[in-house]
């Protein structure tokens, strides 16, 4: 491991007077190099599945703003695709998916091991990074939370309010279980083969786990993920991890502890100064700065970046949005952002 990766290093809990930063979605549509490769490769998932490619779209953000870190190219979705769900993407709508509704869904479901098999390229966008990257970068892989993709299994689309999972969780618990278990090994799998193929650091997008109330987050949101963690913490020690349960709210706190996670990513709905005294004083935490100021920019994009650089600089932070970018950003804003951490 190389101690001057600046990202390892404030995940190992060290406070750094420069944070390290990167940016959720930071390979995407506001750029207008990503737009023309995806127009090469013909569509999203084509893009995903070809390592070359998905190879040089991670790389773009880093070659334009210089990241700390580059995240894998891929989606939360290639694993009920690879579990043998219909995926697709409907352009300008977001992705589609067969449903699991009831047990004869399920049954069609492949075995976690299997997985493998479909995921192939993504292994090998890994490897060709780890050939390409600066030094300096670290290499992020990442899989969604068991309950954000059970989300999209269950509704076969994103939706405002997760409505089929918490139904059927509530109808079908034993049902609802067996899916989250599956989930549950498949991503052991997914993010094992991950980091053996190069990735550094592990990130798991929870995008959901905000409609989580009560013992049900303890349930769907928290045992999940430290089973997910317990199990690549035993095949690989030392591979940090970051759980990102977004909206958790005041669930943040104590999060790590709960999971082993050795970094929470916060989105922007708790301010920076309420982080530092309840979540920074577990170990790093990622964040938080609202993707809206990527949009429109200005003073108060500059304002509220060092103000979060502040608030958070008396222990380990990487500073990060508190959401993916989104398509309507403008990259003039990214580098402004970029020049607020560093050059502040
Ligand atoms: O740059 C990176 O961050 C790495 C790649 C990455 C993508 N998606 C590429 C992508 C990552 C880490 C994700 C995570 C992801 N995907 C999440 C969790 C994070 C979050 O945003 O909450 C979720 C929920 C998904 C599922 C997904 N993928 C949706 C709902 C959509 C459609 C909506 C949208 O933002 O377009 C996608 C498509 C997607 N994933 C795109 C990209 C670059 C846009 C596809 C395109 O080029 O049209």
């Amino acid at each position: 491991m190389t101690k001057d990766k600046t990202i390892l290093r404030a995940l190992a809990g060290e406070t750094l007077q420069t944070p390290p930063i990167w940016m959720m979605r930071q390979a995407g549509r506001y750029l207008p190099e990503y737009r023309a490769t995806r127009a090469q490769a013909g569509d999203f998932l084509s893009l995903c599945y070809n390592s070359d490619l998905a190879t040089e779209v991670t790389l773009q953000p880093i070659r334009r703003f210089g990241f700390d870190a580059a995240i894998l190219f891929a989606d939360i979705l290639l694993i009920p695709q690879a579990l043998g769900a219909d995926l697709w993407f409907v352009t300008g709508e977001g992705p589609r998916l067969s449903t699991i509704t009831n047990e004869a869904d399920f049954a069609r479901l492949g075995d976690p091991a299997d997985v493998h098999e479909t995921l192939g390229p993504i292994y090998q966008t890994l490897r060709n990074l780890t050939g390409v990257l600066p030094p300096e970068t670290t290499l992020i892989g990442f899989a969604g939370a068991p309950w954000t993709v059970a989300t999209y299994m269950t509704a076969g689309r994103g939706t405002p309010d997760q409505g089929p999972a918490h139904a059927l969780k509530d109808t079908n618990p034993a049902l609802f279980d067996a899916l989250m278990d599956r989930l549950t090994l498949a991503t052991i799998e997914y993010l094992s083969a991950q980091i053996e193929a190069g990735a550094e650091v592990i990130k798991l997008f929870d995008s959901w786990a905000g409609s989580l109330k009560g013992e049900d987050f303890d349930r769907y949101a928290i045992a999940p993920t430290k089973e997910i963690i317990t199990a690549l913490k035993a095949r690989h020690p030392d591979t940090p991890i970051i759980a990102f349960p977004r909206e958790a709210g005041e669930k943040y706190i104590g999060f790590a502890g709960k999971t082993g996670a050795d970094c929470v990513a916060i989105d922007n709905s708790v301010s920076a100064d309420w982080v530092a005294e309840h979540v920074q004083v577990d170990g790093c935490v990622q964040g938080n700065l609202a993707s809206s100021h990527m949009v429109t920019g200005g003073e108060a994009l500059a304002r509220e970046t060092r103000r979060i650089v502040d608030a958070l600089s008396n222990g380990p932070h990487i500073f990060n949005l508190g959401h993916g970018i989104t398509p309507d950003a403008d990259p003039d804003n990214v580098q402004r952002m970029v020049d607020a951490v560093r050059g502040g």
